[in-house]
C-alpha cells in the first residue's frame, strides 16, 4: 500500500498535470535522463503527463532491480496504444503471467543457444544473398538490411524461403513495422495515456491522423500475423512443409487447442516483426561508424584478410580468430544503442530499494545511455574498439549484453541477432569498402547523421 511517509527516488520537479513532459528533449529522452543524473543521481523519478516514469541510468541499478528482484520487475506497462495500433498479440508487451510465460517457452525453445546454431547455415546463406543486393543495388542498402533481418526469421519460423529482394510477405512485415516505429512513440503513447477520449475520436476528425495511422497499423499487422501462418499451415496440410519453428510446434500439438494456437501464431508474428527487434537497426549504425572510421574499417579489413585469406568468405569458425573484428561488433552495439530505453519494466508490487520507494504499476526504464558511463567507457562518443582489449591483448569479458535488456524479459532473440548482425558485417568489411558517395565533381558528399525516434531507432 503506499504512502505518503515513503519517498519516491529524487528527480525534476514535476508541473501540475504536465509533469516533466517539457523538459524532455523528446527526440532523445535519454540524453535528458543523462543530465539529470548528474544532478539527482542514477535512480530518477519522473512523471511525462499522467505516466510514473523511475528511470535507471546505471548498469548496477538495473542488475539490483530488474534482474535480482526480476520477481516484482517482470511486468510491462499496459497502454491503451497497444491496442489502439494493433500490437496486442506482440510477446514483448505482454503483461507478466501465463500468456506471456507460454509465448516466452515457444520462443525459448527457438532461440536459445543451442537451438540458434542449427539456424547458422540459413544465416549465411541470407548474408550472402545480402553481398549480392548490396552489389546490385547499393543505394537500397536499408531495404537489403531489412530484408535480410527478415528473411532470416522467416526461414527460420516459417520455413518460408523470400524472393531476394521485393517479396511480397517481407514487403508486408516492412510496411508494419516501419509505420509502427513511425507512429507509435513513447509521446503519443504518454499523450493517448493522458488523454484517453482521444482514443474515441473519429479518424476523419480535424487533427485525428494519428487515427488513421492506427487502423493502417492495425490492418497490416492482421496480414502479418495471418499470411505466413497460414502459408505454413497449408504447406502441413499438403506435407510440403519446411523444417521451422511452426511446424515443430503444430507438430507437437496432440489436439486442437485455440489458445496454443492463438500463442504460437502470435509468438511467431512476434519474432516475425524484425525490424522491431533491432538487427537492421545495427547494421545501420555499423555502416555510419565504418565511414566515420576509415581506420577502424582497414584495421578490421587486414585482420580478416590476414585470418580469412583470399578465395572464401567468413564463416563462424573463424569468429574467435578475429578479435578486432569481435570488438568493432561490441563497439557497435556499445556506441548507439539501438533499442536506447529498452522495453520498460513494471513493478507488480510496491518496493523500498536502498531508501527509495517503487509504488506498484510505475514504470522502471532502464537507459541504455548507461553504455556511455565513462567510468567504464572513457571517451565514450569516440569508436574506440580498444576498449575491449585487456592489458595482456587478449578480448575482455564485456560483451555490452546490457542492449539485449535484464532478467526474465531480457532479448529472447538476443543469439539469432547476435550470429545475424556479426555474420553480416564481417562479410560487408571483407567484400566492400565503406565511403561517402562522390557528387558530380568527384567530391565526397559528407554525411550528417540524423536518427529516429520510437522504441528502436
Ligand atoms: C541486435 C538486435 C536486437 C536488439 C538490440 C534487441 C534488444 C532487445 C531489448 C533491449 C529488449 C527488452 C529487454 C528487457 O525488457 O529488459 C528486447 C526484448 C525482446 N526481443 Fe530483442 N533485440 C534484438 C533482436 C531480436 C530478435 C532478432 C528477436 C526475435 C527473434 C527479438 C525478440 C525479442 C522479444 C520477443 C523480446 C521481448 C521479451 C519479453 O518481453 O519477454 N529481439 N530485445
Amino acid at each position: 500500500m503506499a504512502s505518503k511517509s515513503r519517498i519516491l527516488p529524487p528527480g525534476p520537479r514535476p508541473l501540475p498535470v504536465l509533469g516533466n513532459i517539457l523538459g524532455i528533449k523528446l527526440a532523445e529522452p535519454w540524453v535528458t535522463y543523462m543530465e539529470w543524473a548528474q544532478v539527482h543521481g542514477n535512480i530518477i523519478y519522473s512523471r511525462l503527463l499522467n505516466q510514473e516514469i523511475i528511470i535507471l541510468n546505471s548498469e548496477k541499478l538495473a542488475r539490483d532491480l530488474l534482474e535480482q528482484r526480476s520477481y516484482n520487475y517482470s511486468d510491462r506497462p499496459q497502454y491503451p496504444t497497444i491496442d489502439l495500433f494493433g500490437m496486442t498479440f506482440h510477446s514483448a508487451l505482454l503483461a507478466y503471467g501465463s500468456t506471456w510465460r507460454l509465448h516466452r517457452r515457444l520462443l525459448h525453445q527457438a532461440f536459445r543457444t543451442e537451438a540458434a546454431l542449427k539456424y547458422r547455415p540459413i544465416q549465411l546463406r541470407r548474408v550472402h544473398q545480402f553481398l549480392l543486393n548490396l552489389l546490385e543495388a547499393p543505394k537500397e542498402y536499408v531495404d537489403h538490411m531489412n530484408t535480410l533481418s527478415t528473411s532470416i526469421i522467416m526461414e527460420v519460423i516459417y520455413g518460408y524461403n523470400p524472393a531476394p529482394r521485393h517479396d511480397p510477405l517481407v514487403t508486408v512485415v516492412e510496411r508494419a513495422s516501419a509505420t509502427l516505429t513511425r507512429e507509435h512513440t513513447p509521446e503519443r503513447t504518454a499523450v493517448i495515456g493522458a488523454l484517453p477520449f482521444l482514443l474515441h475520436i473519429p479518424p476523419w476528425f480535424p487533427g485525428a491522423a494519428f487515427k488513421r495511422s492506427a487502423l493502417e497499423c492495425q490492418k497490416l499487422t492482421v496480414e502479418m500475423i495471418e499470411a505466413p501462418f497460414e502459408y505454413t499451415k497449408q504447406n502441413i496440410s499438403a506435407g510440403i512443409a519446411m523444417p521451422c519453428m511452426l511446424s515443430d510446434l503444430l507438430g507437437r500439438m496432440k489436439e486442437e487447442d485455440p489458445s496454443y494456437e492463438l500463442a504460437i501464431k502470435n509468438s511467431s508474428a512476434t519474432a516475425f516483426s524484425g525490424r522491431l527487434s533491432g538487427s537492421s537497426s545495427v547494421l545501420m549504425v555499423f555502416m555510419l561508424v565504418m565511414l566515420q572510421n576509415p581506420d577502424v574499417q582497414r584495421k578490421a579489413q587486414l585482420e580478416i584478410d590476414a585470418v580469412v585469406g583470399q578465395g572464401r568468405l567468413p564463416d563462424f569458425s573463424d569468429r574467435t580468430s578475429l578479435p578486432y573484428v569481435e570488438a568493432v561488433f561490441r563497439e557497435t552495439l556499445r556506441w548507439h544503442p539501438v533499442v536506447p530505453l529498452g522495453i520498460p519494466h513494471a513493478a507488480t508490487n510496491d518496493d523500498i530499494f536502498e531508501g527509495h520507494f517503487i509504488p506498484k504499476g510505475y514504470s522502471l526504464k532502464a537507459n541504455r545511455a548507461m553504455a556511455h558511463n565513462d567510468d567504464k567507457y572513457p571517451e565514450p562518443y569516440k569508436f574506440k574498439p580498444e576498449r575491449f582489449f585487456a592489458l595482456d591483448g587478449k578480448l575482455n569479458d564485456d560483451t555490452v549484453g546490457l542492449v539485449f535488456g535484464f532478467g526474465r524479459r531480457i532479448c529472447v532473440g538476443r543469439h539469432i541477432a547476435d550470429a545475424t548482425v556479426w555474420a553480416a558485417m564481417v562479410s560487408i568489411l571483407t567484400v566492400f569498402n565503406i565511403t561517402k558517395a562522390k557528387d558530380d565533381l568527384g567530391n565526397d558528399i559528407e554525411v550528417t547523421p540524423k536518427w529516429t525516434n520510437g522504441v528502436t531507432m
